[in-house]
């Protein structure tokens, strides 16, 4: 087995040797003419020429080799007191006449279909149904509005949208065919045909001609093969926020994609064939594209579908009892899971109720990972808790400690080192784009190309994808997040760059809050901001200044605010407070201090800049905040 340091090593000096050698892992239909193509930058294609099918790779391919009575996924669903589980062979079957039934209605090669679907086994069926007849999937997380539907809905045209009649959450049964039907009256592109899973919670009303019922077209149809594609023809379309309320849609290819997730089951989480694997995330996330649906299946393991939540279904046990019933190996959560958890069960009393025999190591990502967290997580389970960097962009890790070459030292608050494949520099934008001293603190981005598996572009958008990653720092890919590596290599993920904030893992545009209360009649200005949460690591919250003239009760424009933002966002925002203020905090150009409104609401330090318009105002949003209970201590 060759060292981290040496696959680092070859993995940027000879890109094309380190790749050739980990796509041995993939099936191909025909081989590449170029492991990579790199004639127009910074478009780089992977595995040029080539030809395969992810989901033969995911599924026939592990019957033909003898996994067929293996289960492929498991299903567990405390929401619903469901465990089910599929093998190989049977996962295959469900797929294969799932895509026949697709191709019997008329979906085929290329075209795009949206999927919004809950945790549901027939989620998985519907990606890999896709990815077998060479469509291309858009799956839309469940806690989006129909706004936000329509919005990928526009961006993506698809010809169908793959559904379930509801989703569940505890307390509450969500009807998405209304959403659905809301998308579909608020876009311009009307997709034709709509595919509804009926789950026995709720029963969807079916418009005659457009809507067909999942289990009838299934049941009617005749499986069919894997479609051979181009390795750099997309899989998948990710939509994920962005700086504004639009979304950018990520593109996925096919064959890098495939290598790449495979390469990593092994060497960044040390996972074999026939292991079970466990992301605790939701397939409308990156995280449940890569490591729910793909990579485990692309490796041959066992994956998880778990339909509850780290809590409350129906205890802080709920996840030992899922490692220990399915025996799972590794699992892969948010730092956001195990805060709950902790707060539920801080001495870890369920913890000794349950048989941890095979597992592992649990791995965090999603959001940074905090110290305090990874301590109380490695002095219950007593097993390395590993944090690893990455985003939906890259779709797979980009700095990790890669147990499959042995475990390095764990340094809190650091993901630890680059992961083969990723160039990683730090650079200070303001001056001159240097690269910036070991442990000075700077933007973070990765030297061109980017490894396989990572965006090739935006969806139908170019000029996008160099807008928003490329053009700041030519020759990079800029990550969007600050932070630095320290004089032994670690490196420390400190913030967003941008505007981006995370909530409980999920990410989100607080500009896209921003044009939402903009929209309200009596609002004039607005400031939505990112503050610190001792569970969810950050919420929003929203300043507005109201328009003049307008006499009603602040508090009722707050809560109408409030609601508005699930409204047209989702109830995923978690936008529980919304301030209104006489004035925003601005330079003399105007520009909104949001850094410095954000340090006051988490009770930091801050310097007003010299810049500032009226000191004054900063005086009255302390006020406002102190009235709110800010800062409500860490
Ligand atoms: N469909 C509809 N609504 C959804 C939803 C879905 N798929 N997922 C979440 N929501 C709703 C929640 O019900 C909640 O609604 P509420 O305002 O009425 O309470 C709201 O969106 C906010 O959800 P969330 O931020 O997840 O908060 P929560 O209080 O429901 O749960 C945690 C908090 C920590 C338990 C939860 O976030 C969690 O399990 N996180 C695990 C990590 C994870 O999944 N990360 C994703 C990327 S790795
Ligand atoms: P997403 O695209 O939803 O996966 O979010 C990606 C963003 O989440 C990154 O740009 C980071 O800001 C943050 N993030 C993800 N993982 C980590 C981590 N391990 N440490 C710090 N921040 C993280």
């Amino acid at each position: 087995m060759p060292s981290y340091e040496e696959d680092y090593q070859l993995s940027l000096e000879q890109p094309e040797v380190f790749w050739a050698r980990a796509a041995k892992g993939i099936s191909w239909s025909k081989p590449w003419d170029r492991v990579l193509n790199a004639d127009n930058p910074p478009f780089y294609r992977w595995f040029e020429g080539a030809e395969l099918n992810t989901c033969y790779n995911c599924l026939d391919r592990h019957v033909e080799d003898g996994r067929g009575d293996q289960a492929a996924l498991i299903y567990d669903s405390p929401m619903t007191g469901q465990v089910k589980s599929f093998t190989y062979r049977e996962f295959t079957d469900i797929v294969a006449r799932f895509a026949g039934a697709l191709t019997a209605r008329g979906i085929k090669k290329g075209d795009r279909v949206l999927i919004y679907m809950p945790m549901v086994p027939e989620a998985a069926v519907a990606m890999l149904a896709c990815a077998r007849i060479g469509a291309i999937h858009s799956v839309v997380f469940g806690g989006f509005a129909p706004k936000e539907l329509a919005t990928r809905i526009d961006d993506a045209k698809p010809v169908a949208i793959l559904a379930a009649s509801c989703g569940l959450e505890p307390g509450r049964t969500i009807a998405y065919k209304p959403l659905i039907d809301e998308a579909i009256r608020m876009s311009t592109h009307k997709p034709e045909t709509v595919v509804i899973l009926q789950r026995p919670e709720c029963q969807a009303q079916m418009t005659a001609g457009r809507d067909f019922d999942w289990q009838e077209i299934a049941a009617a149809a005749d499986p069919v093969p894997c479609v051979p594609v181009a390795a750099t023809d997309p899989l998948y379309i990710l939509y994920t926020s962005g700086t504004t309320g639009v979304p950018k849609g990520v593109v996925r290819d096919n064959g890098g994609h495939a290598v790449a997730l495979r390469w990593s089951m092994k060497y960044v989480y040390n996972v074999d064939p026939g292991d079970v694997f466990w992301a605790a995330s939701d397939v409308g996330w990156v995280v449940g594209h890569s490591y729910i649906v793909y990579a485990p299946l692309l490796q041959g393991c066992t994956t998880i579908l778990y339909e509850g939540k780290p809590v409350g279904t129906p205890d802080a046990g709920a996840f030992w009892r899922v490692i220990q019933d399915h025996k799972v190996k590794a699992l892969f959560t948010a730092p956001t899971a195990f805060r709950a958890i902790r707060q539920q069960d801080p001495d870890g009393k369920f913890i000794g109720k349950y048989d941890f025999r095979n597992f592992d190591t649990l791995f965090l990502a999603g959001e940074r990972a905090d110290p305090d967290t990874i301590i109380w997580a490695q002095d219950q389970l007593k097993v390395p808790v590993i944090d690893h960097w990455w985003q939906t962009e890259t779709g797979w890790s980009i700095g990790a400690n890669c147990m499959g070459y042995g475990m390095k030292p764990v340094k809190l608050g650091s993901p630890t080192f680059a992961v083969p494949g990723y160039d990683i520099r730090v650079i200070n934008e303001a001056d001159g784009r240097r690269e910036v001293a070991r442990g000075e603190i700077g933007a973070i981005a990765v030297k061109l190309p980017l490894p396989p598996g990572s965006l090739p572009t935006l969806w139908e958008n170019d000029a996008g994808y160099i807008k928003s990653y490329m053009a700041d720092i030519p020759g990079y890919y800029k990550t969007g997040d600050a932070g630095y590596i320290d004089e032994e290599g670690y490196l420390f993920i400190m913030a967003r760059t941008d505007d981006i904030i995370n909530v409980a893992g999920h990410r989100l545009s607080t500009g896209g809050m921003e044009e939402v209360l903009a929209g309200h009649p009596d609002v004039a200005e607005c400031a939505v901001i990112g503050i610190h949460d001792a569970l969810k690591g950050q919420v929003p919250v929203g300043f507005v200044v109201l328009n003049a003239g307008v006499n009603r009760p602040p508090t009722e424009i707050e809560k109408e605010l409030v609601a508005l933002v699930r409204e047209k966002i989702g109830p995923v925002a978690a936008f529980k407070v919304a301030l209104v203020v006489k004035r925003l905090p601005k330079t003399r150009s105007g520009k909104i201090l949001r850094a410095v409104m954000r340090k006051i609401a988490d009770g930091e330090t801050y310097n007003a800049p010299a810049t500032i318009d009226d000191p004054a105002v900063l005086t009255e949003i302390t006020e406002i905040l102190a009235a709110a209970g800010y800062p409500s201590g860490k």
